[in-house]
């Protein structure tokens, strides 16, 4: 499989739902280079979901600009994949035959489909399960064959709105780790929302932090770790106290005065809370 990443360009982006509905957020600025991987991790409400269906071409914002590698974004599109929380799988097909729905709608010759599916499902870790029903499948695994699925179509970015908070914690961590490496190893870009510090750290290039009413992108945070991350590594532990700190500012400082969106670590700094060392 071979997958390029993209450049996301993201300009004073505003939404609101309906003209009479108050502003769901306000001047959105976001950039990525091809192979990034964004986290945003937000309060509830703040408006992560909406966000992420309108870089998916699934809602249109009422302002503002939107562009993959310089295109404007006007619908969704096979380049980018929005993974949700639930698998949304057929029960009734197997796990290849999952894999392979969207390509067969393509009009894929038998033999490339299926030389591509296996692929894919092998990416996933899924291969002694392939000719399984999905329904006879863990959450987990059945995740993980939302991610084949996903995969095959040979995104340039994958988006996911909390496509783990419904499983345990180690099926969790074995995705979040899974998700990071595939990425890496094939070169997508990630954006994914989260409410879990943890997740962030664990998968994000950047973490981007939401907040307030209208929501805001309040800071922009290089989490700069080496792979594979593990939870109890004290870097680790280290940038995520840190997040968790400015996540808390953030909040706290939006309630204040409602808030401009600031470069990297720049209200930090204004707001003394200490930087990671190294
Ligand atoms: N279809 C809709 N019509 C009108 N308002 C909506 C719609 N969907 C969401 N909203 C409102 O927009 C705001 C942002 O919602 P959104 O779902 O983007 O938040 P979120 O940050 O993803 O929250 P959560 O963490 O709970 O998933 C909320 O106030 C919500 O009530
Ligand atoms: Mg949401």
């Amino acid at each position: 499989m071979s997958i390029r990443g993209v450049h996301l360009d993201i300009e004073n982006l505003i939404h609101r739902y309906t003209p009479k509905s108050p502003l769901t957020f306000d001047g959105v600025r976001i950039e990525a280079k091809p192979g990034e991987s964004l986290v945003i991790i937000g309060r509830s409400g703040c408006g992560k979901s909406t966000l992420l269906h309108i870089i998916a071409g699934l809602l249109k914002a009422s302002g503002g600009k939107l562009r993959l590698d310089n295109e404007e974004v006007k619908g969704p599109s096979s380049r980018w994949v929005m993974m949700f929380q639930a698998p949304h799988l057929f029960p009734w097909m197997t796990v290849e035959r999952n894999v392979g729905v969207g390509l067969h709608f393509a009009g894929w010759s038998k033999d490339k489909l299926r030389d591509r599916v296996a692929e894919a499902i092998s990416l996933v870790s899924l291969d002694d399960y392939a000719q399984n029903n999905v329904q006879d499948l863990s959450g987990g695994q059945q995740q993980r064959v939302a991610l084949a699925r996903s995969l095959v179509m040979e995104p340039e970015m994958l988006l996911l709105d909390e496509p783990f908070s419904a499983l345990d914690a180690f099926t969790r961590a074995a995705l979040q780790r899974d998700v990071r490496s595939i990425s890496k190893e094939l070169g997508f870009n990630l954006v994914m929302v989260t409410h879990d510090i943890d997740e962030a750290v664990l998968m994000a290039d950047r973490a981007l932090v939401m907040a307030g009413s209208p929501g805001k992108i309040m800071h922009d945070i290089s989490v700069d770790l080496p792979d594979p991350r593990n939870r109890e590594d004290p870097e680790v532990q280290k940038m995520r106290r840190y997040l968790m700190d400015t996540f808390e500012e953030a909040v706290a400082l939006q309630k204040g005065n409602g808030g401009t969106q600031t470069k990297v670590g720049s209200l930090s700094r204004m707001n003394g809370i200490s930087e990671p060392a190294g």
